[in-house]
């Protein structure tokens, strides 16, 4: 196991909607645990001694600006197609061990923009929460789109507005369809750069509309959730330059299934932002499925190379430049 995990013990579950629910972890010896900077994720390993399981789940942090919190605190939506959030739903109580990473921080708020617009789609509030506190904290200007289906199903929606008033608008598409992303960004200063958090239409949607205004790419900072799992997903076989084969399972991903097999690899956002895990490919055969946000749409037709954190092959197998 990665030295970089630590052992950890669910310390309390709270049901935040239907489907979410929020988990505090502690260490395992009852040692404080650091704050965690906003926008940074935890990697948990659990299911089993052995751990079968290994998602990402961002540290959403205090709920108050004055709280100071010796744990972390992950807040899980049960997805029917994900065999990993079903299994948290079903299994994690008080009391629960697990194995978890330091936070990561892949997704950083930059310190002293003029102006920060926040945007969170449904549970992509996980590490937009805390990027508002920091800014309600350090009182720099900010606003703030929090859309999902119906306030009873967005988790935080309360907290959010109590931490940044009015600047903190809810969006609920029951009652109002789709929010007008255009309009949100017309109505920013010059300069302004956005983070979102949600599902990926609403990335794309966001990140074109900014486009098309003329703002720099790099001011649309974003964060994709379970970009590695979908529903339709079968089992493949990976084959190594000598030949041996890895079997990659529905609900795994490559980077996982090569690391159980100790293959060497490298990775670190484990999401397909970094492009650390990108290898590559000496046969694609049927084709490869990218799910990553890394490569370009050139690169990834000619399926030259994969990010094996997330992409999957089309076909049964993919033969990659590993040993
Ligand atoms: S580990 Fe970052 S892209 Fe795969």
């Amino acid at each position: 196991m990665h030295d970089r995990y630590l052992d950890a013990v669910v310390l309390e579950r709270r049901n935040l909607s239907d489907r979410i629910a929020e988990f505090t972890l502690g260490a395992a010896d009852g040692q404080p645990l650091p704050l965690a900077e906003a926008g940074s994720h935890l990697e948990l390993r659990f299911g089993g001694d052995t751990g079968r399981f290994l998602r990402h789940y961002s540290v959403v942090g205090p709920l108050t600006t004055t709280a100071r919190e010796p744990f972390w605190r992950i807040a899980v939506q049960r997805e029917d197609r994900s065999r990993g959030s079903a299994y948290i739903h079903d299994h994690f109580r008080k009391g629960t061990p697990l194995r978890v990473s330091h936070p990561i921080g892949a997704f950083r708020l930059s310190r002293n923009l003029p102006h920060v617009l926040l945007v969170a789609g449904g549970i992509g509030i996980t590490p937009i929460l805390p990027m508002l506190r920091s800014l309600v904290i350090r009182r720099q200007s900010f606003s703030m789109l929090y859309a999902g289906a119906e306030r009873s199903q967005m988790a935080y929606a309360t907290e959010a507005r109590g931490l940044g008033g009015d600047r903190v608008r809810i969006h609920e598409a029951v009652h109002s369809g789709m929010p007008d992303l255009d309009g949100l960004l017309a109505a920013q200063p010059a300069g302004t750069v956005a983070y979102v958090c949600g599902p990926g239409p609403m990335i794309d949607a966001l990140r074109g509309l900014a486009r098309a205004r003329g703002w720099d790419d790099r001011h649309v900072r974003f964060e994709v959730f379970n970009a590695a799992h979908l529903p339709d997903d079968v089992d493949f076989d990976i084959r190594l330059r000598s030949g041996h084969v890895v079997r990659v399972g529905a609900g795994t991903t490559m980077l996982d299934a090569l690391e159980g097999a100790r293959v060497d690899t490298l990775s670190d956002c484990r999401r397909g932002e970094c492009g650390l895990c990108v290898t590559d490919v000496l046969d694609a055969h049927e084709g490869i499925d990218h799910r990553d946000s890394y490569l370009t749409a050139d690169e990834k037709a000619s399926c030259t190379q994969v990010a094996l954190c997330c992409s999957r092959a089309r076909g049964a197998v993919l033969d990659l430049d590993l040993e």
